[in-house]
């Protein structure tokens, strides 16, 4: 048997405000914060993380938690990030730039966003890549929700734990190439 992989959980906890993040998600979930943080090397590894300002992140698909989102508020000072999953607990997650919405993506309001840089993030969600983000981010579970008519690129982390470990990136700015 392949052996778990720490590194993404050792780089958690030597921030400052693991232990913050953690007692603000009420739960300690080693398999989320994995996966969660996975995503977020990823996308600090892509040119719009150099992306200053005016950036939303929508955390599609979330499940009851806000992991995602509420970590990298945390870790991401200047943008804006936004949970939206129909089982999403809502509550007062005490983080600045973050909001809730328990809902599916189908019923989000996106038109007050219409002039931000909207990031797709999708971590084993199941919910459809719909047509309103300039970016996304795909860790596919059992749903199928890639994008068809566009090329991506993707990864295969093996940090991830279990086989459920590619991430995909689109670029979708330029809609008809
Ligand atoms: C397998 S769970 C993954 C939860 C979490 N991302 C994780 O990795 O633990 C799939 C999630 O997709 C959510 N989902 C399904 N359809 C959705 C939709 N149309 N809009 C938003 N979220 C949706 C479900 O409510 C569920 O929480």
């Amino acid at each position: 048997m392949k052996m778990k992989s720490f590194k993404y959980i050792e780089r958690f906890f030597k921030y400052r405000s693991a232990i913050d993040i953690v007692s603000k998600l009420g739960k300690i979930d080693l398999k989320e914060i994995n996966e969660c943080y996975a995503m977020f090397e990823f996308l600090r590894n892509m040119l719009v993380y150099s992306n200053k300002g005016n950036v939303v992140v929508f955390d599609v698909g979330c499940g009851k938690r806000p992991t995602f989102s509420l970590m990298s508020a945390h870790f991401i000072k200047n943008w804006e990030f936004i949970a939206i999953d129909p089982n999403l607990e809502i509550k007062d997650y005490k983080t600045e730039r973050l909001s809730c919405y328990k809902c599916k993506v189908e019923e989000f309001d996106f038109s007050k966003y219409t002039n931000r840089t909207k990031i797709g993030i999708y971590i084993h969600s199941h919910a459809p890549a719909i047509n309103v983000f300039d970016y996304l981010f795909i860790m596919p579970c059992c749903v199928d929700n890639l994008i068809k008519n566009k090329e991506g690129l993707f990864i295969i982390d093996t940090n991830i734990w279990y086989d459920k470990n590619k991430i995909y990136y689109y670029d979708l700015r330029r809609k008809n190439d």
